[in-house]
């Protein structure tokens, strides 16, 4: 048996396992292969080639402009490095919203080109349809509910959302609804941490929090943020694990200190 086959991979089912025994799930994204492989081999459950690639990749300042191929580029290099996550890809925006059958395209694509194992979508009842579609391709899908990045222009920022009963009950409405379609899990964002808690004790399935407290299933963070390479966002529910921003500018300062002193490369690294 190969060093692969011996990996017990983390599927859409375990997840389910891990919610019934009360065992945490951490996510973390992830957009290259270097990355992928270090996060994977630590152990992470699920990794997300989240389409704030758009942001921490490309330098873009929303996720609004990041291609389907942009995405699909990701995705192929993390897939490489993986061995045990499961690995979900966002389908970027404009590859979904208000077209089934485009919706359905897009996520073969995504499945058939990278070998990634699911799809994320953003929204409740207006992208039922989509979900539907995708779901009866056999393709597993992720939910994505309270602050969802894709339609920032529609919210005009970035605050915590569903703080409102209305928006709070239409968002308990929307996880019961993308539970019964299908869906493997659904990602809360930047919610209220009680409500995140009362819809993950109303559903049988996952819910993934970031900014939505600790009565969730699990956790997600953006690599960028928790290793402390972005260093302008920080919002209150991020912890910083590393401030890699100043290290690597530190190793890059003493790096160019080398060079300019003749003191690299020395004898022992040269032929
Ligand atoms: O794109 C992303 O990184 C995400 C997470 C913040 C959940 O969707």
């Amino acid at each position: 048996m190969s060093v692969h086959s011996s990996v017990k991979k983390v599927t859409t089912h375990v997840l389910n396992e891990m919610k019934l025994k009360g065992e945490k799930i951490a996510m973390l994204t992830a957009y290259d292969f270097s990355m992928a492989r270090i996060v994977d081999a630590a152990g992470i459950d699920v990794i997300l080639v989240g389409d704030s690639a758009s942001n921490v990749m490309a330098g873009h300042e929303t996720t609004v402009p990041i291609t389907l191929d942009n995405m699909i580029y990701h995705a192929q290099s993390v897939v490489k490095g993986v061995k045990r996550a499961l690995v979900v890809v966002d389908m970027p925006f404009g590859t979904y919203q208000g077209n089934s059958r485009k919706a359905l395209a897009s996520a073969i694509r995504i499945m058939k080109e990278t070998g990634a194992h699911a799809v994320k979508l953003e929204g409740g009842r207006q992208i039922c349809d989509s979900v539907e579609r995708i779901l009866s391709a056999g393709i597993p899908v992720m939910g994505h509910l309270g602050l969802t990045p894709q339609a920032i222009h529609k919210f005009g920022t970035y605050v915590v959302r569903a703080r409102e009963e209305e928006e709070a009950a239409q968002l308990r409405e929307d996880a019961m609804l993308l539970e019964s379609k299908g869906v493997f899990a659904i990602v809360l964002e930047k919610i209220p941490a009680q409500l995140a808690g009362e819809v993950t004790e109303s559903l049988r399935i996952p819910t993934i929090g970031i900014g939505a407290g600790g009565r969730v299933d699990g956790q997600v963070l953006v690599i960028h943020d928790m290793l402390g390479i972005t260093q302008e966002f920080s919002p209150r529910f991020l912890r910083r694990y590393h401030n890699l921003y100043q290290e690597i500018s530190g190793a890059v300062r003493n790096y160019i200190t080398d060079v300019r002193s003749l003191d690299f490369p020395n004898e022992r690294e040269q032929y």
